[in-house]
């Protein structure tokens, strides 16, 4: 019996990997090199330290830890230049009145992301207060496909993983929610067929229609 929802935030609430994308590349630009659109695809849903880690190595190129620790800094202030400008209008259609819906149904939600800066970006489109937990990138230190993040969202919430739908637009991000033993709904996105299930968004998708699928699906695979 599914009690709660944990959605991932970039990529799934909200467009950020644009930002990231860019800030990134200004980031490489700067070094010399370039990286395409399909390579930033790779960095969706891991962590900043991570994801400067497969960009260097993408430009074949070797920073001290000091140096990594400057240029992850400095990406982060670019990216934040985009980030503080944000506002609802952001917000990927249909996510608001799929929140309502599901809070409606009385399930508990709550946020598990690797990023930093999930919390701020909550607050600039005004839906921090919606979550009953936000398990953000200072809250865990295991990158997904590791599943504390939605481990940890769950705990908080007081739900098992088996009772727990997380939606996630990561590859990554689904291999960390299988792990964990929730079930898994992949956004849009790439790669994301070993998900429990697929939806292109949240456009005029009710969480009924999500737990009918499930367990329709469940009743299947009996
Ligand atoms: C994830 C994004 O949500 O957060 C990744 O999909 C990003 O692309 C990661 O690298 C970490 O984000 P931040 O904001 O802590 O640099
Ligand atoms: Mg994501």
């Amino acid at each position: 019996m599914i009690q709660a929802f944990i959605f991932d935030l970039d990529g799934v609430i909200v467009d950020t990997a644009k930002y990231h994308f860019i800030a990134w590349r200004r980031m490489a630009n700067s070094l010399g090199f370039d990286f395409t659109e399909a390579q930033n695809e790779q960095l969706k849903g891991v962590s900043r330290k991570e994801s400067l880690g497969l960009i260097l190595e993408w430009g074949g190129v070797a920073k001290s830890e000091a140096e990594q620790e400057a240029l992850a800094t400095q990406k982060n202030e670019w990216y934040r230049e985009y980030i503080l400008q944000m506002d609802e209008s952001e917000i990927l259609e249909g996510v608001v009145p799929f929140l309502d819906a599901a809070e409606a149904a009385g399930l508990k939600l709550g946020l598990g992301s690797s990023s930093k800066n999930a919390t701020a970006i909550l607050q600039q489109i005004g839906l921090a207060s919606r979550f009953g937990t936000i398990i953000d990138g200072n809250k865990h230190t295991r990158s997904k496909p590791d599943p504390e993040v939605f481990q940890l969202g769950a705990s908080a919430l007081g739900v098992a993983p088996s009772e727990c739908v997380v939606f996630e637009d990561a590859e990554k991000g689904v291999d960390a929610a299988i792990a964990g033993g929730f079930t898994a709904v992949g956004v849009g996105g790439e790669n994301l067929s070993h998900a429990h299930m697929v939806i292109p968004g949240f456009q005029s998708l009710t969480p009924q229609d999500v737990l009918v699928r499930l367990s329709s699906r469940a009743a299947q695979n009996l």
